[in-house]
This record gives C-alpha cells, sequence and structure tokens, in this order.
C-alpha cells in the first residue's frame, strides 16, 4: 500500500496515531532516508519538524501533496511561495506554544541575571565556601525597559511576564507601525528599532525569521544597545548577528546572552561554547508535555481538513 501521510516522526501523544486510523496509508520514514525519498511520489500530505527543511525538489517529487504539516509554529524552512502556487496547504501550530515558549524566555532572562547555571555549577563543584555579601551578584530587573520585538501572541505573553518583573515593555513590529500594543496586563509604546534598542535593558526577540528579519540585528544595530544589555532569542538564530553578538559579549559591551535558537542548529558557532554570560539552551521552547500534544492535535486536525478538502 503506497503511504499517503509521510511523518518524519512519531510526533507526542496520540494524534498521529489517530489520523492514521482515519487515513490509513499513514508512513513513518527518516527525514531524506531512502524510505522518505521513495514514498514522496505517492505522499499526499508530509509532517516534518522545524529542523526538516522542504525544498522546491521536493514538491516537485512529490506531485500529489495536498499539505505539508510542521510541527512547529515557525514556517522558515518551508517553500511557502512555491507551496502557495502549487495549491499545497501548509499547517502549523499557532497559539498552543504561546506560553510554553514566553515561559523558556523568561527562564533565560533569570537564569543569566541571577545566575543560575553558574550557581549550580558551583554548588556541584564542592568548592562552595559559603554565603558571602557579593557572591554572583547580577542586574535587577525593575523598573528597567524590556525591548520586545514582535507583537504577536509570545511578544504579548512575554511582555505580561516582564511586567511581573516590574519592567516597562516596549514593542517594535515588523510592519513598523506606531501607536499602542495592549499586552493583556496594560499598554505599551510601539516605537522605531532605533529609539527601542537605545533604551532596551533586556531585549527578547519575538518574531519570525522572515526576508525582513534576517539580520535585523547586525553589528550596528546591536552596538545600539545599552552598556549592559540582556538579549534573549526563543525566536529563530538568523535574526542576529552571532558573531557581533560574542564579540560585544566578550568586550563587556552586553551583559549578557541567552539563546534557545541558533543560526545552523543544531550545530553552534563554536565561540559560544566559551562565551562569557552566555545560557545556551537546545531549542526548548514548546518543550512541555501539554503543549507538546497540543502542537501534534492542531497540526493532525489541520492535515485531516486539507486532505479532505
Ligand atoms: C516553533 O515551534 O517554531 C518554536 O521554535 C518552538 O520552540
Amino acid at each position: 500500500m503506497s503511504i499517503r501521510i509521510l511523518s518524519t516522526s512519531p510526533l507526542v501523544g496520540p494524534a498521529l496515531n489517530e489520523l492514521g486510523t482515519r487515513f490509513p496509508e499513514l508512513g513513518l520514514a527518516a527525514f531524506r532516508s531512502p524510505e522518505w525519498n521513495a514514498a514522496l511520489p505517492e505522499a499526499e500530505a508530509l509532517v516534518v519538524l522545524l529542523s526538516e527543511p522542504i525544498t522546491e525538489a521536493d514538491l516537485e517529487a512529490a506531485p500529489k501533496l495536498k499539505a505539508i504539516g510542521t510541527y512547529s509554529v515557525g514556517v522558515n524552512h518551508l517553500p511557502l511561495r512555491a507551496c502557495q502556487a502549487r495549491g499545497i496547504a501548509v499547517v502549523n501550530t499557532p497559539g498552543v506554544l504561546t506560553d510554553a515558549t514566553a515561559d523558556i524566555a523568561l527562564a533565560l532572562l533569570l537564569a543569566l541575571t541571577r545566575r543560575v547555571a553558574e550557581g549550580e555549577a558551583l554548588v556541584r563543584s564542592g568548592s562552595w565556601q559559603g554565603w558571602a555579601p557579593d557572591q554572583l551578584m547580577g542586574p535587577g530587573l525593575a523598573g528597567k525597559d524590556c525591548g520586545i520585538l514582535g507583537s504577536g501572541p509570545i511578544g504579548l505573553a512575554f511582555a505580561r511576564r516582564a511586567w511581573a518583573l516590574g519592567m516597562r515593555p516596549v514593542f517594535w513590529d515588523r510592519d513598523q507601525k506606531g501607536g499602542e500594543v495592549d499586552f493583556g496586563a496594560g499598554r505599551a509604546p510601539r516605537l522605531p528599532l532605533p529609539d527601542l534598542l537605545a533604551r532596551s535593558a533586556v531585549l527578547s526577540l519575538h518574531c519570525p525569521l522572515t526576508d525582513q528579519t534576517r539580520g535585523l540585528l547586525d553589528r550596528s544595530a546591536l552596538e545600539q544597545l545599552p552598556t549592559g544589555a540582556i538579549i534573549i532569542n526563543t525566536a529563530r538564530g538568523g535574526i542576529i548577528d552571532e558573531n557581533a553578538a560574542i564579540d560585544l559579549l566578550e568586550a563587556g559591551r552586553l551583559g549578557g546572552v541567552g539563546l534557545d535558537v541558533y543560526e545552523g542548529e543544531p550545530r553552534l558557532n563554536p565561540r559560544w561554547l566559551q562565551a562569557p554570560r552566555a545560557v545556551l539552551l537546545p531549542h526548548l521552547g514548546s518543550a512541555t508535555v501539554e503543549t507538546r500534544e497540543a502542537m501534534a492535535r492542531l497540526l493532525c486536525d489541520g492535515l485531516a481538513a486539507a486532505l479532505m478538502s
């Protein structure tokens, strides 16, 4: 029997198996394995992860394709224009990972400012000598400006968390709109990027990677941040010039960088491994059980709808 739905992963929870009951020709094959390549010509739907880029050549090889589902909210690894031109639906998972992703951004921020990883390493090393007045101090956050790139659901959710810490959120948007953003716990201004950068003690990225945002935080943008600023990136790696960020960390111009995402991940710029005041996570933004189950459900419901249309 030829495979109608081709997934590179079993996903979390029951949703994919249930989809397989409704559409019995469901197959699992590792991305770009001989089995995956062989199944493409008959596939009507693909399920891929955010680390599995689909090309126009894949679409050529899959003439029966009706939908591509990605187990992520980000769609920067999919050929969106080509899908649109061929009438192939793109199904992603917006909404259900908003809080989980904002939580991991908050975790990175607190890990950096309260030096959580260093403190834990000190205790585990067995060399902790006890409480000391100036031990592992970091900057406080209350009363400081928190620049947020992107006023979509995750940006708003992070703003509520920053506000709860006593920070003042300010926003920049891809469409360069002015005015105010209602982030649920209050209102905050939308600023031009240079104005936002100049006042952000913390800068957190919550915009997608697109042609417009690729390289948005280049060296000259990063240099506009105040000395000691902290950058948190849970969006996509290509938005920041990583070498420039590392240079500024090494020079003591940046106070810290917390990353959940990297250009070219899972390969890392090797300089990150030696970089001072950097907290590095392995793309955990949506990694709660409830979130991953909800993502699978949303994805499979979307694929079912696309296959039946
Ligand atoms: C996504 O789903 O695109 C996020 O990067 C998960 O963290």
